[in-house]
């Protein structure tokens, strides 16, 4: 499939979210992955700040008992530039019901997942309007996704209207990112055509604060799930 890495106009993407209907968006977004380590925590916080830099009332819920997100917050109040939206812990018992009361409420709300817990990860996909897996190119996450694919064909049973797209991160073009794209397109497994790139700013960057140029391929992202065709 043809994928999208980079902005080809700068500021196209932030005019294009500007004009776009933003609460056709789907409310509750859930990041999970089978894998630790696979940009759920990045993806979270970068979402959340392009959607509040574009007025949005946005809410991540902080699942992980490591709370990443939560560190994020801290670490920016202390920097001295808080991150521009909320963060609550999402409890084992409560998240999903709290995920719905703000949602209700008029937020969006993100749902940060930790790796390796089935059980979050189909509870999250379960209570959310959109499942963002991200994936990256190495041969340990293209062997994971046996695993990822079984807990799918499980979620689809019991929710058969389930909306779930992968999405490449760390991408870099090279074999392994090459050989997990045919492998994907192999599964017919929907997916976004933007991918994330590896990118230093992405680590180095508190979460949910980078550089706005970084924020393109997010905002791509956010059009992607409007199904508005972005030039990216
Ligand atoms: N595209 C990227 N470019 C550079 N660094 C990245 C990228 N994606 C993720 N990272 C970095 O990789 C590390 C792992 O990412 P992250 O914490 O978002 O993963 P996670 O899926 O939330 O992990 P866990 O399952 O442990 O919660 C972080 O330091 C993050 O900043
Ligand atoms: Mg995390």
């Amino acid at each position: 499939m043809e994928l999208k890495s980079s902005a080809i106009t700068p500021g196209s993407l932030a005019e294009a979210m500007s004009s776009a209907d933003l609460s056709r968006l789907p409310q509750i977004i859930a990041l999970c992955s089978l894998k630790g380590g696979a940009g759920k925590s990045m993806f979270s916080g970068q979402l959340a700040a392009v959607l509040s830099q574009h007025g949005k009332a946005v809410v991540v819920l902080d699942c992980d008992n490591e709370g990443s997100m939560l560190s994020a917050q801290r670490e920016a109040a202390n920097s001295g530039v808080p991150l521009p939206f909320p963060v609550e812990v999402g409890t084992r018992d409560g998240y999903k019901r709290r995920a719905r009361e703000l949602a209700e409420a008029g937020n969006m709300v993100i749902i940060d997942t930790p790796g390796n817990s089935r059980e979050l990860l189909t509870g999250a996909a379960l209570v959310a309007d959109l499942v963002v897996v991200p994936v990256s190119p190495s041969e340990f996450d293209i062997d994971r996704l046996g695993g990822l694919l079984e807990v799918l064909d499980d979620l689809l049973v019991v929710k058969p209207n389930l909306n779930y797209r992968l999405v490449l991160n760390r991408y870099d073009g090279l074999a392994d990112a090459r050989s997990l794209d045919k492998v994907l397109d192999g599964h017919g497994l929907p997916r976004f055509q933007q991918v994330i790139k590896e990118w230093t700013v992405y680590r180095k960057f508190v979460r949910g604060q980078v550089p706005d140029k970084a924020a393109d391929p997010f905002r791509a992202l956010l059009l992607e799930m409007l199904d508005m065709e972005v030039q990216a």
